[in-house]
């Protein structure tokens, strides 16, 4: 990993580089600092340890530290064994399409916000804008009207305390961030020796406060509102033997501020890259959405929505060229034989503590399964080409991200708000080609994403798709 290490080269790209040295193997060796770690390169073998073999394998490293980070290490991304099995299980029927269908109104409310922002601010010219700043106040009043049920309009009021923490704690840029997140990764023992808190009790004691609140002024008022803290409320009073208090709902909540903040406004942030530089997507795309809108007088439902084929099939192709998580990782738990890794080859023993990882970038750019695969092609989604055991953006297995319908109805919605409304266009300071940032861990352009966008008259009439539901008060 030195060449990672002296920042010659990107993480992913230096996976992707070993990935290629071994063509005919199985899996392969390496060194994550002085990690040894077995990487997974066959699609079936990766099948077989995140599906088949699960109990072995059930594990994520972890990268909080319990006593450092009380709450954060609560989350489900953290937890392992039976305490991860009971979380996961609790919180499943919390990501069913019907309870996705519930906050519909709450992210189209947002998307509203966003794109009245851009009209205002444009009025009828074309403006450049820094799309990860705009769209993380987007994705930042998602979470908070969605997991923590609190209204807050980051572009009218971008200095409100969830923006700026989040900006704050978790831009996996920031250098610092980086480096406690490796240390945490490889060097557990020194993290903890040398107090290297991921997030630290400000940002902790700011979300605890806001979840005991909003219960508090629930529970006394009778406010019932379609978002998380409303499921958690309800499950507090199930018997289902976890003791589901403010910390724990803290613990939760703050699992959708860490993987709806960064990941979901990155993940845009690529793909409205995309659609600048492929007029063609764009203009396909926007035909779909004048469809729906045509279909539905201008009020755009859920199903319909979801019913987009090629607005999938374009946020499809992105996640598999700009794989957000460009690695998954899991823990040996109970010792395991591995097929031999070349045809010569011997089988080899993973022991409980071994780490395994699935290098998605690598795979989602090999020409094996991707004809093409640099080439921004969302057809191949349509014409049933893809193989999805070869493709995992969020993940595989009884492992894979909780949070992914939500993650792909934010985005969706986004997406048809922006294009109902503006047309998105190539700055002088937009990048092309893309090239990738070697100091970070995480998958992040050189040279930020700036994007023009031009709000035009739209024929159909801009009334909102849905109420927010809120009943009581
Ligand atoms: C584009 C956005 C997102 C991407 C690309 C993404 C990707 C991932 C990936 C790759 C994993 C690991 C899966 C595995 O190990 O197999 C994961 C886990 C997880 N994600 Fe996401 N995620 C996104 C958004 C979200 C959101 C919005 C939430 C909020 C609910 C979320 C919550 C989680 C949780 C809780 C886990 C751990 C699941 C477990 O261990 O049981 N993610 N995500």
């Amino acid at each position: 990993m030195a060449p990672y290490a002296f920042r010659r080269i990107s993480h992913m790209e230096l996976l992707q580089k070993m990935y290629n040295l071994f063509p005919d193997a199985k899996f392969f060796g390496l060194y994550d600092f002085l990690t040894p770690i077995f990487v997974i390169r066959d699609p079936d073998l990766i099948s077989t340890i995140a599906i088949k073999q699960f109990d072995n394998f059930c594990d994520h490293q972890g990268f909080v530290n319990e006593i450092l980070d009380p709450i954060a290490a609560k989350n489900l991304f953290n937890l392992q064994g039976d305490h991860w099995r009971e979380m996961r299980k609790l919180f499943s029927p919390s990501f069913t399409s019907s309870k996705m269908k519930m906050m519909f109104g709450l992210m189209c409310q947002c998307a509203e916000n966003l794109t009245n922002f851009v009209i205002t601010q444009s009025g009828e010219a074309i403006k450049t804008y820094d799309m990860k700043d705009l769209l993380s106040k987007y994705t930042n009043d998602t979470i908070a009207t969605c997991a923590f049920g609190i209204e807050v309009d980051s572009f009218k009021n971008p200095n409100n305390e969830f923006f700026l923490l989040g900006k704050e704690a978790l831009n996996i840029n920031n250098p610092w961030l980086a480096f406690k997140f490796q240390m945490h990764l490889n060097f557990p023992q020194l993290a903890k020796l040398f107090k290297l808190r991921m997030f630290g009790p400000r940002v902790e004691n700011f979300f605890k406060n806001v979840v005991a609140t909003t219960v508090k002024a629930r529970d006394e008022q009778g406010i019932v509102r379609p978002d998380m803290i409303q499921l958690m409320m309800e499950n507090r009073n199930n018997d289902n033997g976890i003791e589901f208090d403010i910390n724990e709902m803290t613990a939760q909540a703050f699992v959708f501020f860490l993987g709806g903040f960064d990941t979901i406004s990155t993940a845009m942030c690529f793909i409205t890259h995309e659609i600048s530089i492929n007029p063609d997507v764009q203009g396909r795309l926007k035909e779909e959405i004048d469809d729906v809108l045509k279909q539905t007088n201008g009020k755009p439902t859920y199903e319909a929505i979801n019913r987009m084929k090629y607005l999938d099939a374009v946020i499809n192709e992105t996640q598999r060229l700009y794989s957000i998580a460009h690695f998954l990782e899991r823990k040996c738990v109970k010792e395991t034989e591995l097929p031999p890794a070349t045809p010569d080859g011997k089988p080899i023993v993973v022991k409980p503590g071994d780490r395994i990882w699935f290098p998605v970038f690598a795979l989602h750019r090999d020409s094996k399964y991707y004809p093409h695969p640099n080439k921004f092609d969302p057809n191949r989604f349509l014409n049933g080409d893809v193989d999805n055991s070869v493709y995992m953006p969020f993940g595989i297995g009884p492992r894979i991200c909780i949070g992914n319908r939500f993650a792909l109805m934010e985005i969706k919605i986004m997406l048809f708000y922006l294009l109902w409304h503006c047309d998105i266009e190539l700055d002088v300071k937009t990048k092309i080609p893309l090239t990738l940032k070697k100091k970070t861990i995480a998958l992040w352009p050189d040279g930020d994403f700036w994007l023009k966008l031009r709000p035009k008259k739209s024929k159909i009439s801009v009334t909102p798709c849905l109420s927010n539901g809120i009943e009581g008060q």
